[in-house]
């Protein structure tokens, strides 16, 4: 069992370590750990936000913990060279096309969330978002008008196999659940949304089981803050699902919570807090650590197929949280390693 630790930028090594101590404090038998430098750090070390040694490390696992890569030193290089081109590269190179992002309230956690406690309350979804194209991957640019104005251009593209193999993700999922999926598009303005609309509905022949619903995302943005309860499954392209997952991070209470997966057709996969490289507090040893404590739980659930030990992990958390464990990012006091120690205890 060989686990790619890609701590990159900002808050990445910080929360990346109290996981990996996590992982450790298992003891699960052949497990082994690769580190690797990848975003800025990678840039400033190597030349490259993913250097082809990080990637070989990444494609020769069985799972890769991911940490953030952000780093705003790097925001005036040439877009290829960016840090955020790392985990877009990652993505891309090693087919993680399906992105589970899980929202749900912690018990006692309501009234962290920027919604009413009863309508918080009420949250437990997943967002399956597709990571392999739409407008991050189309042809790009900047361009210089016949009348001088520069245009900057992104090209927003599905393609149907696309659209097939992350609805299927989606689809099972929700059989997995509470067998209901709504699918977010742009349908009455996009073509690449009536196209994502048309081959759901294809899908959706296969899932009777499934209650299956479309929703525009401007829509999906407003019903996610009115009433998240209504959703169990969402399914969306990669631009809608960027902005859909980060508001509900919002309507659980904080984004330190919420781990991910970005899974690929085989048992290669992902995991990642959503939260980025934060760096207004890197280094400073505030950051919450349990989204990336979480997204290791998912790995060995996802990756691994170990469910026992990802249960363990997810209750350590619950239990840290419900006996008053709080990050800054909760208004509360405990340091990033003070909050490690929390769920070690608990484990
Ligand atoms: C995310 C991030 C990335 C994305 C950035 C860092 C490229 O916001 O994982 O949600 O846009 O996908
Ligand atoms: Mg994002």
């Amino acid at each position: 069992m060989k686990i790619a630790v890609l701590a990159g930028d900002g808050i990445g090594p910080e929360v990346t370590r109290e996981a990996v101590r996590v992982l450790e404090a298992l003891g699960l038998p052949g497990l082994t750990l690769a580190y690797a430098d990848v975003g800025g750090v990678a840039y400033k070390n190597h030349g490259h936000p993913l250097p082809a040694q990080t990637l070989e490390i990444a494609r020769n696992s069985d799972g890769i913990l991911f940490g953030a890569v952000g780093d705003p030193t790097c925001d005036n290089l040439e877009r290829r060279l960016r840090p955020e081109q790392a985990i877009l590269g990652l993505r891309k190179e090693l087919g993680l096309f399906a992105n589970l992002r899980p929202a749900k309230v912690f018990a006692g956690m309501e009234d962290f969330s920027a919604l009413r406690p009863e309508v918080a309350g009420a949250i437990d979804l997943l967002i399956v978002r597709e990571l392999n194209g739409d407008v991050y991957f189309g042809e790009k640019g900047i361009r210089t008008l016949p009348d001088g104005r520069r245009q900057g251009w992104d090209m927003m593209a599905y393609a149907e196999d696309e659209v097939r193999r992350i609805a299927h993700v989606a689809f099972k999922a929700a059989q997995g659940r509470k067998g209901k999926l709504c699918s977010v598009d742009k349908a009455n303005v996009l073509e690449t949304s009536q196209v994502w609309r048309d081959v759901v509905c294809e899908v959706a022949a296969h899932y009777p089981d499934v209650e299956l619903s479309h929703m525009y995302v401007d829509n999906a943005a407003m019903q996610l803050v009115r009433s998240p309860g209504q959703f169990d499954v969402v399914v969306t392209g990669n631009l809608f699902g960027d902005i859909l997952s980060d508001q509900a991070s919002m309507c659980v209470g904080s984004i330190g919570l919420l781990a991910s997966a970005s899974l690929s057709e085989g048992t290669l996969g992902l995991y990642e807090p959503i939260h980025g490289s934060a760096p207004d507090i890197a280094g400073k040893g505030v950051a919450n650590p349990m989204a990336t404590v979480l997204s290791a739980a998912m790995l060995l659930r996802h990756s691994l197929g170990l469910e026992e030990p990802a249960a363990r992990i997810e209750a350590a958390v619950a239990k840290a949280l419900a006996d008053g464990v709080r990050g800054a990012d909760l208004g509360g006091s405990h340091g990033t390693v003070q909050i490690g120690d929390a769920i070690l205890e608990r484990l």
